[in-house]
């Protein structure tokens, strides 16, 4: 290895100090240009051993695919062997998950969680980019958040009727559970209905016999809460 740098370092020197000389004489090198380029050639190459820049966007401003590809595949990616992390693609893995919103999703990230770090390792990514990595993986399974933009606030709602009922309701409405009216049950439905979807929505939002206050998602708005009643309501095919 020293051997071989010294040499190295003797063929640079050699042109350094030829190449100059060449010109002032005024007469044409000995050698054609090829032959200088080749000879130079591993020198030239020593010099752009230095790491190059990364690739990705300016630190603060990546985009969630590049967020993803930089760090968060290492444990969410479908071949991932860290086994309690979801994964990407993995629609079952992320329902749950989605449900709770983007907002609390990227705080969860931020802060860690079990086995994930802090922000996932990256400790010079911006609350932006974790968000935005977030929803390009959640994206990607099943969820349909909105990507969030620059300077403006995460929007504490990005989770639509549908993800709050998969993620808090149909646990206890599809089968039944703790006696709640099944999806399936349209006689239960009708009568709970005509009481109207505000009656209904005060209900949930205190909670009613066996069923917890806002379903058990505590941080659902009381918007959220209505929506997600007319969702369920669609879904027995009693919408009002
Ligand atoms: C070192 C492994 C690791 C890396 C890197 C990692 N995660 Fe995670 N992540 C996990 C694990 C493990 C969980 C499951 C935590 C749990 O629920 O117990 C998780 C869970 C999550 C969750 C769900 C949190 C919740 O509230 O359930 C989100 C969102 C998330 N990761 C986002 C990211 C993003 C964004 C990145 C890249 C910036 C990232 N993760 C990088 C291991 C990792
Ligand atoms: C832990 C099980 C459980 C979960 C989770 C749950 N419910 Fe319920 N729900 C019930 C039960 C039980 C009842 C019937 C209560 C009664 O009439 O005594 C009920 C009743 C209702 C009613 C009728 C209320 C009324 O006044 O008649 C609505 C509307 C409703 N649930 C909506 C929801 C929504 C929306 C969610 C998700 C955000 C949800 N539920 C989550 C168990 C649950």
């Amino acid at each position: 290895m020293l051997h071989m740098n010294s040499r190295l370092l003797a063929v640079a020197s050699a042109i350094a100090i030829f190449a100059p000389a060449a010109v002032a004489m005024g007469s044409k090198p000995a050698e054609d240009e090829d032959a200088v380029t080749a000879r130079i050639a591993p020198v030239a190459k020593l010099n752009v051993v230095a790491p190059e820049p990364a690739k990705a966007g300016t630190t603060g401003n990546r985009s969630g695919e590049e967020m993803y590809n930089a760090v968060c595949h290492v444990c969410h990616a479908p071949g991932s062997p860290v086994p309690t992390s979801p994964k990407f693609g993995d629609k079952a893995m992320w329902a749950p998950r989605i449900g709770v919103g983007l907002d609390v999703l990227t705080k969860n990230a931020i802060a860690g969680k079990n086995a994930m770090p802090p922000k996932g390792g990256a400790a010079d990514a911006s609350e932006l980019e974790i968000a935005r990595a977030i929803v390009y993986m959640a994206d990607h399974s099943g969820a349909n958040f909105k990507e969030p933009t620059a300077g403006g606030k995460i929007a504490s709602s990005e989770r639509s009727p549908e993800d709050i009922a998969k993620a808090a309701c149909f646990k206890c409405h599809e089968n039944g559970e703790k006696g709640a009216p099944k999806l399936s049950d349209m006689a239960a439905w009708t009568q709970r209905a005509s009481t109207g979807l505000d009656a209904l929505t005060k209900s949930v939002i205190r909670g009613h016999g066996n069923m917890p206050a806002r379903g058990g998602l505590a941080d659902l708005t009381d918007g959220e809460v209505k929506a997600t009643i007319a969702y369920l309501m669609k879904r027995v095919g009693t919408a009002q």
